[in-house]
């Protein structure tokens, strides 16, 4: 049995005026997935990049984009992110009423489909929409920078989250100060995909972009396997 988990580096802690060059760097020092933070400046009170961005960059990797929308509405712009080149795409439950569509159309668009709970959400959003998702990301910040301080009572919920998915093949993801230490909490209760943005993109090297992958990962393994 393994234990690896899945580190996403969020690109939001990159240096933006290299991206191109950030991505292929930190896909080449060990991260599983790149994680895309979508700002719209009315969701969340910052604003980053859209659709013409990620497809500039996409060219730069084969390894999963991982699109995390913070942006309301979400529907009308679900499209252009899929042709942008994602292959999960992320949306907020808070950002609009109409969640079950909106998991709906993402899989239409041949994507994955995730949902995204801030840290005052309660799990039991996704109860009725289990059966269309791949991924639940599980915010550890209030959504909208890096940087921030991991909010702990979310542990337990990701706990909760495991319970509520059973046996189905969903991602459990977490974001939001991540770091060798808050990641074995984590993986234990139950994650297995972690987010880190400042954690990795510290140093400003491949080589040391690795040791801190290296880092989390073995830490949140080891909690894994102990779990
Ligand atoms: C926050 C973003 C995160 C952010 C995490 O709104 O969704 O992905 O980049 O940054 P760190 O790892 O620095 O908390
Ligand atoms: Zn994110």
């Amino acid at each position: 049995m393994t234990y690896s988990t899945i580190i996403a580096p969020s690109v939001l802690s990159a240096d933006f005026s290299r991206l191109g060059d950030e991505v292929e760097a930190v896909a080449a020092a060990g991260a599983d997935w790149i994680h895309l933070d979508v700002m719209d400046g009315h969701f969340v009170p910052n604003i980053t990049f859209g659709p013409p961005v990620i497809k500039a960059i996409r060219s730069r990797t084969d390894k999963v984009f991982d699109c995390h929308l913070m942006i309301a509405p979400a529907d009308a712009y679900l499209a252009a992110f899929a042709d942008a080149g994602c292959d999960t795409i992320t949306v907020h439950a808070e950002a609009g009423p109409h969640l079950d569509r909106s998991l709906q159309t993402i899989r239409a668009l041949g994507k994955k489909a995730g949902v995204s709970l801030n840290p005052a959400t309660p799990e039991t959003v996704i109860e009725y929409v289990l059966d269309r998702l791949d991924l639940v990301l599980l915010m550890t910040v209030n959504p909208g920078f890096g940087g921030q301080a991991f909010i702990p009572a979310v542990v337990e919920k990701v706990r909760r989250v495991k319970a509520l998915v059973g046996g189905r093949a969903i991602d459990i993801e977490i974001d939001g100060g991540v770091t060798p230490k808050t990641a074995p909490l984590l993986t234990a209760a139950g994650a297995n995909v972690l987010v880190a943005g400042s954690a990795v993109f510290t140093g400003g090297t491949k080589d040391i972009y690795r040791v801190n992958i290296d880092a989390i990962r073995r830490s949140a393994d080891e909690a894994r396997a102990a779990a």
